[in-house]
């Protein structure tokens, strides 16, 4: 039987000829790795892209989330709004700065941050708030830039999973004050390796990240801050720029997917389809399913030869990492309901229509 994997790099691989080759034989030639003129040349063009001033390249979407509450002066006492139903490294940022991360659940219908209860959440230590936009659909920034000015807040946009979706006519990654993604090489924008950036459009922030990215020194053996090294490496960068003028259209092959697959499971009562209010702003980076037979259809989906993933079983609240905050089960009943009855279905560029029907295919007959 016929596999589909639940991702794939061929295409976009294919895609890219001959041209990753060429680059890495000029790295080996000119022998420059750090913080040099492809690093440069990628946040030009991604800063460009995203509609932001300024986009500074760090070595992972988790520094690029940490150095951002760090420039931001973020620390012990503060405390920092995140989704309730988010991938851990949203939280790690928070507690890497020694603030507190205070979970907000999520509108079940976009599956992000609900504007609704942000503000019961909020109290004279709360700093900023850390939208993530999930499975690449933009959160309601509008609101939620609206809560934070009106309460002096910080944004922090985690925009890991949405490279080019569009909220009101602009970029996400381009509404908080700093932001930051991660260009992991499953996401839309992939490396082939770790590499992150923020983009702001503040060029003291930007400059700060700058900073902590490299030992807080400007001048080398100079050093004005306590920094990290964190910083996005000269090669990825390259291929960055390589891919990045491919995203639009890989992006539109997801669009296309997405669409596919919501039209043929539309009739299938035991599942809930994900909701997109705007299909040309989504950029599908996941494409999540629900049901209460979540494990059963996981299980039979496998035996089929067919790849899915969960994204994610368990919410940061009930990590054995996060034992110390002491929450329980119950504490947010709409993260653990994602986490109990979410399936990701395999979306990838290149994936063809016949894959889709081989997917819609075995879910229809495990549920007929
Ligand atoms: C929502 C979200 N935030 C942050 C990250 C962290 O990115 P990275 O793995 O590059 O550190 C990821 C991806 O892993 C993510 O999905």
């Amino acid at each position: 039987m016929t596999q589909v994997p639940f991702f794939s790099f061929a295409a976009m691989h294919n895609a890219l000829g001959e041209a990753p080759f060429d680059v890495f034989r000029r790295f080996w030639d000119e022998q420059w790795y750090i913080l040099g003129a492809s690093v440069a040349e990628f946040e030009t063009a991604y800063a460009h892209w995203n509609g932001t001033q300024y986009c500074v390249g760090v070595a992972n979407g988790l520094d690029a989330l940490h150095l951002a509450l760090r420039a931001l002066h973020i620390g012990p006492g503060d405390e920092v709004i995140v989704p309730s139903n988010t991938y851990i490294a949203t939280w790690l940022a928070v507690t890497q700065t020694g603030a507190v991360p205070v979970p907000v659940e999520p509108d079940l219908r976009s599956y992000n941050l609900d504007p609704a209860r942000i503000e019961a959440a909020i109290n004279p230590a709360t700093k900023a708030i850390i939208p993530v936009h999930l499975y690449g659909q933009s959160c309601d920034m509008t609101a939620i830039m609206a809560i934070a000015a009106k309460h002096g807040l910080f944004v922090v946009e985690d925009n890991a999973q949405a490279h080019g979706a569009i909220h009101a006519g602009k970029r996400t990654g381009s509404f908080g004050h700093l932001n930051a993604t991660s260009f992991y090489p499953t996401k839309n924008l992939g490396a082939l390796g770790d590499a992150g950036a923020t983009t702001t459009d503040d060029a003291q922030l930007a400059e700060q990240i700058r900073l902590l990215r490299n030992y807080g020194s400007s001048r080398k053996y100079y050093n004005d801050l306590p920094g990290y090294n964190s910083r996005l490496d000269e090669l990825q960068a390259a291929l960055l720029s390589m891919k990045l003028p491919f995203l639009q259209q890989w992006t539109e092959q997801r669009r296309n997917l997405a669409a596919l697959y919501t039209a043929q499971l539309a009739d299938i009562k035991d599942v809930v389809l994900p909701e997109c209010t705007e299909p040309e702003r989504h950029v599908w980076h996941l494409f999540v399913i629900r049901t209460a037979q979540r494990d059963a259809l996981a299980e039979y989906l496998g035996a089929q030869g067919i790849g899915w993933m969960i994204h994610y079983p368990l919410p940061p609240h009930l990590q054995e990492a996060y034992r110390s905050l002491g929450y329980q089960r119950g504490d947010f009943p709409l993260a653990e309901q994602m986490a109990d009855t979410c399936l990701s279905l395999p979306l990838f560029p290149g994936m063809s229509e016949q894959q889709v029907e081989q997917v819609v295919g075995a879910v229809r007959r495990f549920f007929t």
